[in-house]
């Protein structure tokens, strides 16, 4: 997707000292310990994280059981290679695929994201005699390698571009799609359900679904990167058994680790990686996958907990949208919330957003707005599972009372408390905290 020229003059610079994909606050403060939804600095200030950390900890920080297994597999081993095996590898192993869709019942591991990502590419690419392309949905992300840089969205300028030639762009309709798929021989295709990185964009089952059949008609690898909604925040153990779609490969990570170096694709029989082709000297680190074993026991409990939540977090961005008319765009599924922070005339207005991500920090309270082609003037919201009604409210009436302050002019009569006076009839009681 090109840049709207129109948008070039709000674009802005990282500040000086932060690199991209650095929230403008991250470098100020120093953390010195973590429990459950709070963190807390090295002065003892306690902060509110409502962004578990970059979409990571659906459990909240350092969650006891998590804790307890890793210590114990610290005193027992902490590197092997990925030839040899550990009794919680080979049951995270399985466990993976009985959470997984029907026909998916192959995985393998590494520590991060990226290199999940181009496991996927190489699975699919090894399927093929003849095809090394791999499609990309227009403001996807999938990662910072140099091979998934090619497969997400980019800045106008890159000095990396040279690298990028393994991937193609479409447009999130169905008639590029196909175009692409007929014209460029592609392996596969990878997508998002929800384009985090890009600011929370949910897509729609007709497209999924129609990709899906796209895929079965050209013969193509359809991947789903589940990195950001794989395991839990979701109130699913993945996102694509709501859209009713099956895709050749999943990718996860992030949550699985339970606070954790841990991700990795979940595939077919048929898909298959070649000696040597994807391994790494710490891929299978018997300390992340014990900690994914445990995670995935304290996930069960708690999974539910995403659909209470998601109806307070979408009607308190509602009732801030009421509020606040430079504030539009209210989006919440699962946990993942966004809103957008808008000029007077209605463009993507990144100040006042990094201003507010910054006032919100000192108030105490964590969320992050996306640097999507650094336009950052999407707010996005993510709590643990394990967040109570009570600190949600609590979170929402700090935001407000920061949005009170940057928009003094917007409604004034209409409280915190008044806005947040409906939600009392959400009455569920799921952590005592
Ligand atoms: C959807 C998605 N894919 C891939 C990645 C890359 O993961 P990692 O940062 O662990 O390499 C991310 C990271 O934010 C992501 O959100």
């Amino acid at each position: 997707m090109e840049l709207n020229p129109n948008l070039s003059s709000i674009i802005t610079k990282p500040a000086p000292g932060l690199s991209e994909g650095t929230t403008i606050c991250s470098e100020a403060i120093e953390i010195d310990h973590a429990s459950g939804v709070y963190l807390w600095d090295s002065s003892g200030k306690r902060y509110i994280d409502m962004f578990s950390q970059t979409w990571s900890l659906p459990l909240g920080h350092n969650n006891r059981k998590v804790i307890e297994a890793v210590k114990k597999q610290l005193s027992k081993i902490t590197h092997l290679r990925t030839a040899y095996s550990t009794k919680d590898k080979i049951e995270l192993s399985h466990k993976i695929i009985e959470l997984a869709p029907k026909g998916l019942v192959k995985v393998n591991f590494v520590l991060h994201g990226s290199l999940a990502v181009e496991g996927a590419m190489k699975l699919a690419i090894n399927y093929y005699d003849d095809r090394d392309k791999i499609l990309y949905l227009e403001d996807g992300f999938h990662g910072r390698t140099l091979a998934t840089m090619g497969i997400s969205w980019k800045l106008p300028e890159s000095k990396f571009k040279n690298y990028f030639s393994n991937g193609i762009e479409v447009k999130k309709n169905l008639e590029d799609i196909e175009e692409k798929m007929r014209n460029h021989n592609p392996a596969g295709i990878v997508i998002e359900l929800i384009q985090g990185n890009s600011g929370c964009n949910i897509l729609d089952k007709e497209l999924v679904q129609g990709i899906r059949k796209l895929c079965d008609k050209y013969n193509i690898v359809m991947i789903i990167d589940e990195i950001q909604t794989g395991f839990g925040c979701m109130g699913v153990n993945f996102l694509c058994s709501e859209y009713s779609v099956v895709p050749d490969i999943i990718v996860f990570g992030k949550a699985i680790g339970g606070g954790f170096p841990l991700a990795g694709t979940i595939y077919k029989e048929k898909y298959f990686l070649q000696s040597g082709d994807h391994s790494f000297t710490f891929a299978h680190n018997p300390v992340s996958l014990t900690a994914g074993l445990a995670y995935l026991k304290e996930l069960k409990p708690v999974l539910d907990n995403a659909k209470k939540l998601s109806p307070l977090i979408i009607e308190s961005l509602k009732n801030i949208e009421k509020k606040y008319s430079n504030l539009k765009n209210a989006r919440c599924m699962g946990l993942k919330g966004a809103i957008d922070v808008l000029d007077d005339n209605g463009m993507p207005e990144c100040k006042n957003a990094d201003l507010i991500v910054s006032k919100l920090l000192k108030k105490g309270l964590i969320i992050s707005n996306s640097r999507y082609r650094q336009l950052g003037n999407t707010l996005m919201f993510q709590p643990p599972l394990i967040m109570t009604q009570k600190q949600l409210i609590k979170a929402f009436i700090i935001f407000d009372s920061v949005l009170q302050e940057v928009y003094p002019s917007n409604n004034p009569e209409n409280s915190s408390t008044k806005i947040f006076k409906d939600f009392i009839k959400f009455d569920f009681n799921f952590n005592k905290n």
